[in-house]
């Protein structure tokens, strides 16, 4: 939930093939923003729509508003608002909560996505990585996809996705492109060591790659391939 206790969902999905994608942000009331996101995308010429008309577009796309605050998260932003020393996002990042994808056919088409709720907590409005193309998520079937997790108005400042599928392009294997732009973020700036960063990301011949900055992001995926799943951690840079 955002400060003010409203569940704010972000979310974009982009098809490699046509280099096209669909975004939402700021989205209330609408748990799979994913599926707004891939509606922006199919039925639109837009990229990413935010704001009082993306209520008004997901409800003519027949989405319902249905309360997303759970009993339990509704208990924990009664507990932050009561606390006098809380800490907020005029200064502090802590706490998000983000699902990356990354897909290819085996017929060298990518699609790659992300879906959020962001930060607990955050300026009601924030925008960070999860919905805009090139940082949360990118897709180019000339080199692959990849998505990104972590402290989303970090990470933002470094276009990560992108940065990981030009990488590719350029030759880098998804595992090397992943750990690269970790360590670049280290380059421009000693502290985002202690950062929650991490990216995952699939060339078109479907090998992969995944990395986290430190032991502090932990991050498990999940590699489903011709009907067969495994569970797999990410190698720490730092
Ligand atoms: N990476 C998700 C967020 O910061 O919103």
């Amino acid at each position: 939930a955002n400060a003010e206790g409203i569940v704010e969902l972000d979310a974009g999905i982009m098809d490699g093939t046509r280099h096209r994608a669909g975004a939402v942000t700021g989205l209330r009331g609408v748990k799979h923003a994913i599926s707004v996101a891939r509606l922006v995308l199919e039925k639109t010429t837009h990229t990413t729509i935010g704001g009082i008309g993306l209520q008004e577009f997901a409800r003519n796309m027949g989405f319902h508003p249905e309360q997303l605050l759970t009993p339990n998260s509704l208990k924990k932003w009664m507990e932050w608002k009561a606390d006098p020393h809380h800490k907020t996002y005029w200064v502090s990042p802590e706490n998000h909560d983000t699902i990356g994808m990354v897909a290819t056919d085996g017929k060298g088409h990518i699609a790659a996505g992300c879906s959020t709720s962001g930060m607990a907590w955050k300026i009601p409005g924030r925008v960070a990585d999860s919905p805009l193309v090139g940082c949360g998520y990118y897709a180019d079937d000339n080199a692959g996809g990849a998505s990104a997790t972590g402290d989303g108005d970090l990470m933002t400042n470094y276009c990560t996705s992108v940065t990981i599928v030009h990488m590719m392009a350029r030759g880098a294997s998804p595992q090397e492109a992943c750990e690269e732009l970790l360590r670049n973020m280290v380059k421009t700036d000693t502290r985002n060591r202690e950062s929650e960063a991490a990216v995952i990301a699939m060339n078109t011949r479907g090998e992969v790659g995944a990395a986290s900055m430190n032991s502090k992001m932990h991050l498990p995926y999940g590699l489903w391939n011709n009907g067969k799943s495994q569970l797999r951690e990410s190698t720490n840079v730092y």
